[in-house]
């Protein structure tokens, strides 16, 4: 009768990587020009999701974006949209009486209807949550037989960075070799239980949107920065060995190390393009400062920063010792209501701000 609807909802975190990926062999077909590993987040925190809806009754694919209308015309959307049709198969609704045939999906439309619960595009990679979150969602109602892998690479064409978040734990993007992207794909390389001493904690200093978006700003770093050549031939593959070692072993001193200089040499590169790209802000310095400097009293790293595409600071506690003390500090420098830099610290373990 053309009433019914069929819906799946979803729920991805987000994810932070410890090597950058910042810079595309292939604009559209999202291909990177080196490997790079994230820690994804706990999924109470920084996250995505999204429902998606199947009717009869609906007759054009739409989406909601945090309550408000977005477009769906955008390659990014469309490749998604298209990769994901093109490998649906029956389902069956035997309670309800409901039947799709596979041949049904590529006239059926979409409602799709997302939130995150924490700012959009401020450099807290929300595209990588929502992709993720979509592609997982879309093939979950479609019923898609593939797994999470073939499904990374169909989130990489929604955002490169999405395509890490279809996994918890540690997960590696390999940059693959291939001229059509199939082998440009995530891998896990350790759970989420494996290192579960860590504590992420992240200072939003600012919610605002960034000013030059990733895709902008890879772009440019890739046609002016000979640092990044440099960078993704020389200096990236060694990085990535020595990162999966560290997670290995739960090495922390190797481990924060390699997140802080991968970080640096990130920023680095954006004030290498032309013109230069400038993420980080004062306050995005102190704390580096105040991180260096403790780990350098203690002889070894307690804590790990890393920034991405904005000026909010991840923070990586070796333990929940550690990350209790790294919050009485933030909040000794920069007191809650002091009109000061920043807005609100999100806390990947709340039994210590108890
Ligand atoms: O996937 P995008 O286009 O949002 O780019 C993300 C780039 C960085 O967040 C800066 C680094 C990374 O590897 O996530």
């Amino acid at each position: 009768c053309g009433k019914w609807v069929v819906m799946v909802t979803a729920q991805t975190p987000t994810n932070i990587a410890v090597i950058k990926y910042w810079g595309k062999r292939h604009e559209t077909l999202i291909l990177p020009v080196n490997d790079s590993i994230s820690v994804t987040l706990d999924p109470d925190h920084l996250c995505t999701t999204t429902t998606v809806a199947v009717s009869p009754a609906f007759d054009s694919d739409r989406m909601w974006l945090n309550g408000k209308e977005i477009s769906l015309s955008g390659g990014r959307y469309q490749n998604c949209l298209r990769e994901i049709r093109s490998r649906a198969s029956d389902v069956e609704d035997k309670e309800n009486g409901i039947k799709i045939a596979e041949k049904d999906w590529e006239k059926l439309h979409l409602h799709i209807a997302s939130y995150n619960n924490f700012p959009t595009a401020a450099g807290l990679a929300s595209s990588a949550a929502g992709f993720a979150c979509l592609v997982f969602a879309l093939a979950k109602l479609m019923n898609v037989k593939e797994d999470q892998s073939k499904l990374s690479a169909i989130a990489r064409q929604g955002s490169g960075s999405a395509c890490r978040s279809l996994y918890g734990g540690f997960v590696k993007w390999i940059m693959g070799k291939d001229e059509d992207g199939k082998d440009s794909l995530a891998v896990q390389l350790v759970d989420e239980k494996h290192w579960d001493d860590l504590v992420i904690i992240i200072a939003v200093v600012s919610s605002r949107q960034k000013e030059t978006s990733s895709t902008t700003g890879m772009r440019e770093s890739v046609e002016t920065s000979l640092l990044l050549k440099h960078r993704a031939k020389e200096i990236v593959p060694k990085r990535i060995l020595q990162m999966e070692g560290a997670i290995k072993n739960r090495d922390f001193a190797s481990f924060a190390q390699l997140t802080c200089a991968d970080s640096n040499q990130f920023h680095a590169v954006c004030l290498d393009t032309s013109p230069p790209i400038f993420y980080m802000n004062d306050t995005s310095h102190r704390i580096i400062s105040i991180v260096e400097k403790w780990n350098r009293s203690e002889g070894t790293p307690q804590v790990a920063y890393t920034f991405d595409a904005g000026p909010n600071a991840v923070m990586i506690a070796r333990n929940r010792k550690v990350a209790t003390l790294l919050l009485q500090r933030l909040l000794f420098y920069f007191p809650p209501n002091s009109a000061s830099d920043l807005n609100s610290y999100i806390v990947g373990d709340k039994s210590i701000l108890k």
